[in-house]
């Protein structure tokens, strides 16, 4: 896959940057910390923390072409039958995920949210991501002309931490499978990551690079619904999970 095409110019330079700037070990315990959180409390978040979320939101709409915007204190996009019956309680912020219809849109979605919801994790915020059960016209309203939306993340104080998802075994998702110790952690972070519906469709593959050049790693979507924001997400975490340096993303 190019990196270049589906997440934005330059990704793993700003991947390295965005992980350079977490402490030894928080990095780690904020992807391993997140889980899909769907009741909240009602505390408020600080103004601290819009601050530094808004913050991440304009730096990963620059990245990644994207027109993303946090929604503030708006109980009614989740206020519905479906969103309880989705078991969605007390979201009252969200990010609405969207920027101009492109091929990549879904990719870049997942990519760049995804950054959002570490970046929260690390707030002490909870988040999930958000493909159905919302209010559509509400969400809608905050859509600039022509962007199409992909979907929500929900995020606040949480009432619990969640739960640790059931994983596929590594063997099951990459090639490989006993690559070198980079590759199986990038694996690894991979498997941490949120699909939809727990789905994990994806393949992780190790290429060795030409004479001289890194080894190349793609990252491939097996189908399924919303599968190519999936495909994003789990590119993320494999990047900080392996670290940048250690390769380069196939062309796919
Ligand atoms: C693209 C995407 C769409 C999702 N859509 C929904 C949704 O509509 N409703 C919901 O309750 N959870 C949704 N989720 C949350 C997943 O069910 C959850 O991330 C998955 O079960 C893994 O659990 P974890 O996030 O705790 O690791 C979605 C997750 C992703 C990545």
């Amino acid at each position: 896959m190019s990196m270049g095409t589906s997440t934005g110019t330059g990704t793993s330079l700003n991947t390295s940057a965005f992980a350079s700037d977490w402490a030894a070990g928080e990095l780690e315990g904020a992807v391993r910390g997140r889980h899909a959180v769907r009741q909240y409390t009602d505390e408020p978040i600080s103004a601290e923390d819009r601050a530094a979320l808004e913050r991440e939101v304009a730096i990963c709409n620059e990245l990644g072409n994207l027109h993303m915007g946090l929604v503030w204190d708006e109980p009614e996009a989740f206020d519905s039958a479906l969103a309880h019956y989705g078991k969605f309680t007390g979201v009252r912020n969200y990010l609405v995920v969207a920027g101009a219809p492109a091929n990549d849109l879904e990719r870049r979605a997942g990519y760049w949210g995804e950054r959002f919801v570490l970046t929260a994790q690390r707030l002490g915020l909870n988040t999930c991501w958000v493909a159905l059960t919302f209010k559509r016209r509400y969400v809608r309203a905050h859509l600039a002309k022509g962007d199409q939306m992909v979907l929500v993340v929900a995020f606040g104080h949480g009432a619990t931490q969640g739960v640790q998802h059931k994983s596929k075994p590594a063997e099951d998702v990459c090639s490989p499978a006993d690559g070198p110790d980079w590759f199986r952690r990038g694996v690894e972070w991979a498997l941490l990551a949120p699909t939809a519906i727990n789905q994990q469709k994806f393949r992780i593959e190790l290429t060795d690079g030409t004479a001289g050049a890194k080894p190349q790693v793609a990252v491939r979507d097996l189908g399924g619904s919303y599968s190519k924001v999936d495909q994003g997400i789990v590119s993320l975490h494999f990047e900080l999970g392996a670290g940048t340096d250690n390769f380069a993303w196939a062309n796919i």
